[in-house]
């Protein structure tokens, strides 16, 4: 067996669906799933998979053995809200569970690594419109300090090591198959599950918080594709921004409303709004569509009516 690879934290927003592109792309048996959680989750179980803790680096190490794995997607982290209420959590697991990772590539185990980052890089003193690719940081929430840290993690290692890591920063992904695990964007996924079921929906964050947001299936598509770039085109070994739209919660109800005319937003702005406003409003995504060929699919139109669409058939 060769060319195995390992997802960790497939069990989450994102590995979810990319366990499942993955699967489709090379072959069930070739894509390892694992998760925190002892049973796979349906979709899951239909080809490898084992409970993993990342921070056991141990246990990361036989299964790495055990599968022939070459290449690594890491997606287990704990998100911008949920770090909040247990920053050395936050720290520990996103920080410690990068170097876990990205040591087996140093040790020659592992040829390509996976590792996402985000907008919560970016603080209050970055410049908020069409944000650029290297601009002021300054991060406020410990889950956007552990992405600035893990970036040049990243890059130190690309450099010193020659590890081939790869890394985005995705905007807020709105997806139908998964839950959101704990992040500021969430409500851009809640809000859909609650116009269909209840015509209604309460949102933590105020209406004009505007950020960068994405549709899963473009997510998914440019993991991929910075994945299968050639190496050389990866110039940039720190983390690309990539965008799909930008949008405030007033701007994605009314969207919600052309097709659930209805459709009740109300606001109850949490500590949640105070990260969302330290967020861009957009990005400035042109580095990753010039050197690896990104370009989103999906408008906000598109993604509300498929959005609405798939989980009609689900929510009750
Ligand atoms: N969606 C994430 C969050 O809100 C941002 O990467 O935490």
């Amino acid at each position: 067996m060769t060319n195995n690879i390992l997802v960790i934290g497939a069990a989450g927003q994102i590995g979810t669906e990319l366990v499942l592109a993955l699967r489709k792309a090379y072959g069930n048996d070739k894509i390892i799933a694992t998760d925190l959680k002892d049973a796979p989750k349906d979709e899951l179980a239909e080809g490898p998979y084992e409970q993993l803790d990342v921070l056991d680096k141990d246990k990361l190490f036989e299964v790495v053995k055990k599968y022939n794995v070459s290449e690594i997607y890491l997606l287990a982290a704990l998100l911008s809200a949920t770090a909040e209420k247990n920053p050395a959590l936050g720290w520990e697991l996103n920080m410690n569970g990068l170097s876990n990772v990205l040591d087996l590539s140093k040790e020659g185990l592992i040829k390509r690594i996976f590792w996402p980052s985000s907008i919560a890089v970016f603080g209050p003193n970055t410049p908020k419109d069409m944000t650029p690719q290297r601009t002021i940081m300054e991060p406020t929430t410990v889950y956007g300090i552990t992405k600035v840290a893990g970036e040049s993690w990243c890059e130190y290692y690309a450099n010193k090591y020659k590890v081939d890591v790869r890394s985005i920063r995705y905007p807020g992904i709105i997806g139908y198959k998964s839950a959101p695990g704990g992040g500021t964007t969430d409500y851009a996924v809640h809000i859909f599950h609650e116009a269909i079921k209840n015509g209604e929906y309460a949102c933590f964050l105020s209406e004009d918080a505007e950020l960068p947001m994405m549709y899963m299936p473009d997510a998914v598509k440019a993991t991929l594709e910075l994945m299968d770039a050639p190496a050389a085109n990866i110039k940039l070994r720190t983390s690309y921004n990539i965008t799909g739209f930008s949008f405030t919660p007033d701007v994605l109800a009314d969207a919600i409303r052309k097709h659930i005319p209805q459709f009740k937003m109300s606001y109850e702005p949490d500590y949640r709004d105070g990260i969302a406003k330290s967020w861009p409003s957009s990005l400035d995504d042109r580095m990753a569509r010039e050197q690896w060929g990104w370009k989103p699919e999906f408008t906000i139109e598109k993604m509300v009516e498929d959005m609405l669409f798939h989980l009609r058939e689900v929510v009750v």
